[in-house]
């Protein structure tokens, strides 16, 4: 099965279990990369949203880039639904296709931005491809940035975030056994993702990162800058 396919089950919830998992800091969270964006490009022309989902990020960003074109792009049709239910704004387009092959000219974008779905990319048996394509699609200087939720760096800290993140798995896929493949695909990708190895693929395409933590400290905002022509 494809990681799309594991949103066919969840798509429903989906906003509802992440604001459960994350005591409601996603929003928060998904505010923070949009400030960042903000503070490397106040006004890009054109953005676009990977592994958009529901549209979450994307209801930020048209809030804070009213004049940019933003698209939206997703495999899974039904969170896709979901998004195009909730936002209707002229400036905002949604696509159905896998991020392996975008349906964009080179050097398309100012800036191009994920939450929650790096983790997706990483695990998935084509990274380095969307990565590679993510490079081609933006234009020079562009930004890419994510945000997304890792291991803490604290043993101690980590521990107890381990515990709960464990425990609402649990309940979740006992409640919703229809669940049960996405949310351990959820916690096994936090659980086993590897920061420096996600580094230096980065690295080695885009030929640099930047990674801040914010709070509560397992949440990480990645930023890479397309410095080279295609
Ligand atoms: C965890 S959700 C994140 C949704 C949203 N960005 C958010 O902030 O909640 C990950 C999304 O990435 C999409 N996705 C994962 N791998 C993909 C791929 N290879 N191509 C296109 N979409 C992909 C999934 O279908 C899913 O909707």
């Amino acid at each position: 099965m494809d990681i799309p396919d594991l949103y066919n089950n969840i798509y429903k919830k989906y906003k509802l279990k992440n604001s459960i998992l994350s005591l409601n800091l996603d929003k928060w969270w998904r505010k923070k990369l949009v400030l960042e964006l903000k503070k490397l490009n106040p006004s890009p022309k054109t953005i676009c949203d990977i592994g958009t989902g529901t549209g979450d990020l994307i209801e930020i960003l048209a809030k804070n880039f009213s004049n940019s074109k933003i698209k939206g792009i997703d495999a899974n049709i039904k969170m896709l639904e979901i998004a195009l239910e909730n936002i209707k704004l002229k400036n905002v387009e949604f696509i159905k296709s896998d991020l392996t092959n975008m349906p964009f000219n080179d050097c398309s974008f100012d800036c191009i931005t994920i939450s929650f779905a790096t983790r997706n990319v990483y695990f998935s048996k084509n990274f380095e491809k969307i990565i590679k394509e993510i490079n081609r699609v933006l234009k020079k200087d562009g930004i890419f940035i994510g945000v997304e939720i890792i291991n803490h760096n604290n043993k101690f800290l980590n521990f107890f975030s381990k515990l709960y993140i464990n425990i609402v798995i649990f309940l979740i896929n006992l409640i919703d056994p229809s669940s049960k493949l996405a949310y351990n695909f959820l916690k096994n990708s936090i659980f086993n993702f590897d920061l420096e190895g996600f580094k230096k693929i980065m690295i080695k395409n885009f030929g640099n990162i930047t990674i801040k933590r914010i709070f509560p400290g397992n949440i990480i905002i990645h930023i890479s800058k397309k410095l080279f022509d295609n």
